[in-house]
Order: structure tokens, then sequence, then C-alpha cells
């Protein structure tokens, strides 16, 4: 699709008055901007992703002891600092209608239908309709606490290799950080190995196997360190994509969100961009340059992750006092979500008695299973939910979960 879709002519007219400002009138911010992006916002992206990566946390919570410890670790894996100024150059970087539409753009780019996509076990099943509406398959890997499985990651590039399958991989999918609908990170070192098995199997694939790394929830910490990203691996220049929003860390109405490609993919992205709306909103991509430029972004990003951090605490506090001992779940260190396993006897989904029940009570969670893709290798477990503190009240959370709990205790 990628290869098929020429350049558009649209983006080629829609640069010319940044190219000649002569031709500019009027004010910016309410006309059209580029297929690409806005030239401020796309620096200003690559940067603060540099800053992020290089520092092993932002300034103002990774300690000294963090940042060196960091720095060791890239020392070992990690690119030159020139070779990393390239891959963090705003040149490969786009700005999208939220990351959703980069996820899109770069699926229907990359993959051909009966293609095969890696995704978490489970992950972000929204993903999982865009794979689902290109005639893509899947193959899930597990999880552990810190990331993908990657003894299962070689095992199921081994048995697709075997059944003559691995011509048609092209790409590893990681929501690496406050995994929705998990809340598991994947440590930097995961990633670096997850990227060298990827480029092992190259060749017997016949041709690349990206890594996507989609960091929609990276901002969203609220305890311990934040972890470098895939492009900070040895390599990640070719073969990593990092996509990117601001939807979580700033305004969700706002849906501006980036992507950062290596240049062939960058190229075909662009192109079907054109063909879906010529350029992200440049009201709101100018919004955003402007809070980035000055404190307002910090310091309404140090205002969120408060907010939920709050939030998270009532949510955990209320599932220790009304769910029952059985039900078992990890306290959330960053992003919107608590997952929640319950014994193997209650059933979550869709026409479940709990998420009817719930839903009665005005309860609403996302049913474990629509979190795992259509994989022939193994059953879907069916015991599981996502439960979002993200945009209710603590007031609201707490009642939530009291009827979630009293509903819960009465199955069990
Ligand atoms: C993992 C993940 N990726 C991408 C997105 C899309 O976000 P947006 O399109 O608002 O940037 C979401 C939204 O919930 C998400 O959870």
């Amino acid at each position: 699709m990628g290869r098929r879709t020429q350049a558009p002519p649209i983006s080629w007219l829609m640069k010319l008055p940044l190219d000649h400002p002569s031709l500019m009138t009027g004010r910016m911010a309410l006309q059209y901007g580029t297929t690409v992006g806005d030239p401020q916002l796309r620096r200003l992206t690559t940067d603060r992703l540099w800053q992020l990566d290089s520092s092993g946390g932002t300034r103002s919570t990774a300690s000294l002891i963090d940042r060196r410890r960091a720095s060791t670790v890239r020392a070992r894996v990690g690119p030159s600092p020139r070779e990393s100024k390239e891959i963090y150059s705003a040149e490969r970087a786009v700005i999208t209608s939220g990351s959703q539409q980069l996820l899109y753009m770069l699926t229907e780019c990359l993959c051909d239908p009966g293609d095969v996509v890696l995704v978490e076990d489970p992950t972000y099943f929204v993903y999982l309709s865009i794979v689902q509406s290109h005639g893509l398959l899947c193959r899930g890997v597990r999880l552990a606490g810190d990331g993908i499985d990657l003894a299962h990651l070689e095992q199921t590039l081994k048995l697709l290799q075997r059944s003559g399958e691995l011509q048609r991989v092209k790409m590893l999918f990681l929501v690496s950080y406050y995994q929705n609908p998990t809340g598991i990170t994947t440590s930097f070192v995961k990633k670096v190995e997850a990227l060298k098995m990827l480029k092992q199997f190259e060749r017997a694939a016949g041709h690349p196997i990206y890594l996507l790394e989609d960091a929609a929830y990276r901002e969203l910490r609220f305890a311990g360190d934040d972890v470098p990203s895939a492009l900070a691996a040895n390599g990640a220049g070719e073969r990593v994509i990092y996509a990117g929003t601001y939807s979580k860390p700033f305004a969700t109405g706002a849906r501006v969100g980036f992507g950062i490609l290596p240049e062939p993919l960058l190229d075909a992205v662009v192109r079907v961009k054109a063909n879906h709306d010529f350029g992200t909103s440049n009201l709101l991509q100018q919004l955003l340059s402007r809070a980035l430029a000055s404190c307002r972004y910090e310091k309404h990003l140090s205002a969120l992750r408060h907010r939920y951090a709050r939030k998270a605490v009532a949510m955990v506090k209320a599932m220790r006092e009304h769910f029952p001992a059985d039900v078992l779940w990890e306290e959330p260190r960053g992003g919107l979500y608590v997952w929640a396993r319950l014994p193997g006897s209650v059933k979550s989904g869709l026409k479940s008695k709990l998420f009817q029940s719930a839903l009665r009570h005005g309860v609403l969670y996302v049913p474990g299973e629509l979190c795992y893709a259509d994989d022939p290798t193994r059953r879907k477990p069916n015991h599981e939910m996502r439960i979002s503190f993200g945009s209710a009240t603590e007031a609201d959370i707490r009642a939530g979960i009291a009827r979630l709990g009293a509903t819960l205790r009465e199955l069990l």
C-alpha cells in the first residue's frame, strides 16, 4: 500500500508557502499547515524525546545515580552521541492526528493482507481492530513483569520459520510504558534484546522486521524512573518506529500524536497521510508548540501526574476494601489502568454475568478477552478486566469499585 501510493500533489502545494515565506498570508495558525507537520513542533518533539532518552528520566525526577546508570547501559548497547542526534532529528518526525492515525497508516504501509504482526498478549485492543480490518494475522507474545517474554518471542519466531510463515512477519508491536491494558513497562534491556532477535530472523524472513514502540503513556509516570525508548538502542535508526502522543500527557481532546520513523517508512506514511487529511490541525499544533516552548506543558503535565497518582491510590485502596481476596492486581506506577485477574471461575467477557451486572450498576470496564489477539496457538483468557481511573472523579472511583466489588462477591 505504501509503495502503491504516489506522492499526492496536495503535499508539495501546501509546503510552498513555508518554503517561500513571501507567499504567507493571514494568521498562520488559522491556515492549513503541511502534511508532515509544523517544523517547530517536530523539532520540539524530537528535542524533548532526545532529552528524555539521554537523561534516563525527566530532569525533575531522575536522580543522579539513575542517570549515571542509564548512561552506562547506553554505553554498552546504545548508539554514539552523533548517531543518536541523527536518530532524533526533526527530519525523521511526522505529526499525526492522534497516534492512532500513525498506527493505522503505518500498518497500512507496511503490511499486506495475510501478513503477521507480533503483539503483546494482551495488547491495546483498538490496535487489534486495525490489524483485523487489514486482513492481518497476529501472534501473541506472553508478557512478564518487565515486558515481553523473550524466550516466547524466540519460540514464536522459530515456529513461524518452521511453518514457512516468517516471510509474512512484518513487525513487533509493543506498548512499552504503563501498557494499556496491564500497566506493565518494558525494560530497556528487553527492548534491546527484542530488537537484536528480530534482526537475527531478518535473513530468513527476507526483509526488515520492525519494532513499533507505542509510548502513549510514557509521560504519565508517577512512581519509579523513566526508561529510555528503543530509539536509544543500537541499530534503532533503521528498525525502530516510535509512536508518541500529546493526547495522554496534555489533552485527549487535542488528539495530536507523532511518529519518529526510518526514512523509507516516513516517506510512505506521509504520502498516505496526504490522502487522509494532508496535515494535522494546524491550530492545535501551534497551541502545542507554544505550550512546549514555554513552561506550560511541563506545569500541566506535572499537575496531571499528581491528579492521576491520587486517583490510582483511591482506586487501589477501594479495590483492597471491596474486592474479594482472590482477585489479583499490581499497583499502577503510571498510566491510567489497573488490570485485575479474577479467579478462573468468574468470567469477565461482554456476555458474562459480571459485565452485564456491572453495566446495570453504572460501571464500565474493558473485558480482558478483548485485549487478546485472535491467535490459533492459544485460547483467549476470559477472566481479566481493565479498570480505568482516567476520567472518573475520586468519589466516582470509590463508588464504582464498591459496586463492582459487591457484584464480584455475589458471583463468588
Ligand atoms: C496504547 C495506546 N496507543 C495509542 C492510543 C491512541 O491515542 P491518540 O490517538 O489519542 O494519540 C491509545 C489511546 O487510548 C492507547 O491507549
